[in-house]
């Protein structure tokens, strides 16, 4: 029996994690957490019995409080999302928060010593080098969840890391993908979020759709595979079949497919290194017609170019990207600021940031800080024109 945490348990990933937990008896829930969905939590709760239960915001956990099953342990905020990943009873973390907020529970859960399956891409991309030392250190497993990571993760012990050329991470293009520029500058939200193939959370949903997903996973995969940016390429794969691919230098090419179903990479990680059976979910092949490939347009996409740029630069400079990217998102989801703003608001910020090498987390979350206030200045400067 192998006991388990998630961080994130009402989100697309959780519930999903909850799913496999759900038909599989090798898994116990030992805490679950929540923003602010107390009805959600609560039927998981019920379901789940965990013996904690984390809840950022405080007046909703005062809310659970008053229908919790006695003897459950609420706790709240940054320090409640600590202790559940650290408590010592969990022999895996599943880190599905989303954006920023999940880098120091991930951290706490590392110095505990527990493994972590990880979703949420932003604490790599803020602190890869801290969060892979630190895993290092601590004998502690990262295991993706992230289709494409999971792809490569189960690629690459096909040949020796030198013997790797490059690896390939496949995008769907997301809805827009054949959309010509000028039409991008008026996309609505509601267009942005009908992502053709993924049924997915808000914030990556728009991710996906502006490609700065992908660029995302791009710094994902330079920390977890410790490969050069320079042997990390991207190509279009409208289907989503082929999760991604590893190329070798004999001119070997290995990919991982399946349907597009984030299960399957969760159960993975919930299972590593058994894999277990799976009846549901099979490629037809007499169904597939065809599977296409092409390259990301970076003038229509700017912000895979974006990531590409800070992630060269290193330090602080992607966690400045991402959190002015978890602003551009909001204001745009709240229909304040349109499609092409999100990029142009990342670009602003990155090239007044006075970026710093080698940083301590605590200068890392201080760019983040900063990168907030800038992004939310150069919103409100759109909003005003
Ligand atoms: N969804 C996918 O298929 C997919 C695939 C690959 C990778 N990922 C990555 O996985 C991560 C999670 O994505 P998602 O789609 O599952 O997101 P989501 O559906 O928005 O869920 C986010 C979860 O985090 C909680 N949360 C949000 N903000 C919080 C805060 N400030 N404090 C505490 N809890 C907070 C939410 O609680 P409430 O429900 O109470 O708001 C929810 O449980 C992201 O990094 C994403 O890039 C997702």
């Amino acid at each position: 029996m192998k006991n388990i945490s998630i961080l994130g348990s009402t989100g697309s990933i959780g519930k999903s994690t909850l799913e496999v937990v759900r038909r599989s008896r090798q898994f116990r829930i030992i805490g679950l957490s929540a923003k602010s969905n107390i009805a959600l939590l609560l039927e998981q709760v019920k379901e789940f019995n965990p013996q904690t239960v984390a809840v950022w915001d405080r007046d909703s956990a005062d809310r659970l409080k008053k229908m919790a099953p006695k003897g459950l342990r609420i706790v709240t905020g940054m320090e409640g999302l600590c202790e559940t990943a650290a408590c010592r009873k969990n022999d895996l973390v599943v880190s599905s928060l989303v954006g920023s907020v999940g880098l120091i529970p991930t951290l706490a859960a590392i110095d505990a010593g527990i493994d972590i399956a990880l979703a949420n891409k932003e604490v790599l991309v803020m602190a890869g080098a801290i969060v892979m030392a630190k895993a290092r250190a601590k004998g502690v497993k990262v295991l993706p969840v992230d289709s494409e990571h999971s792809a490569i993760f189960q690629c690459i012990g096909s040949g020796r890391k030198e013997e790797v050329r490059r690896i390939i991470i496949t995008a769907s293009g997301g809805p827009f993908v054949d959309l010509p520029q000028a039409k991008l500058r008026t996309v609505t939200v509601r267009e942005t979020l009908n992502h053709p193939r993924w049924s997915m959370g808000r914030k990556v949903t728009v991710d996906s759709a502006s490609l700065m997903n992908k660029g995302l996973e791009v710094i994902e995969a330079h920390w977890l595979f410790g490969l050069d940016l320079s042997k990390i390429d991207v190509v279009i794969h409208r289907e989503s079949i082929i999760h991604s691919m590893v190329e070798y230098v004999d001119g070997s090419i290995i990919a991982q497919l399946s349907v597009p179903d984030m299960k399957i990479p969760i159960q993975y990680a919930l299972t590593y290194p058994a894999r277990a059976e799976n009846r549901a979910h099979f490629i037809d092949f007499s169904k597939l017609k065809n599977l296409s490939f092409g390259l990301p347009d970076r003038k229509r996409f700017p912000a895979l170019a974006l990531a590409y740029q800070a992630a060269q630069k290193g330090g602080t400079a992607p966690a400045v990207l991402n959190a002015a990217n978890e602003i551009a998102v909001h204001e745009f989801l709240e229909g304040k600021i349109g499609f092409l703003d999100m990029a142009v608001v990342v670009r602003s910020v990155l090239s007044k940031h006075a970026h710093r090498k080698s940083p301590t987390v605590a200068q890392i979350l201080a760019a983040d800080e900063w990168a907030r206030v800038q992004a939310e200045i150069f919103c409100e400067e759109i909003v005003r024109k």
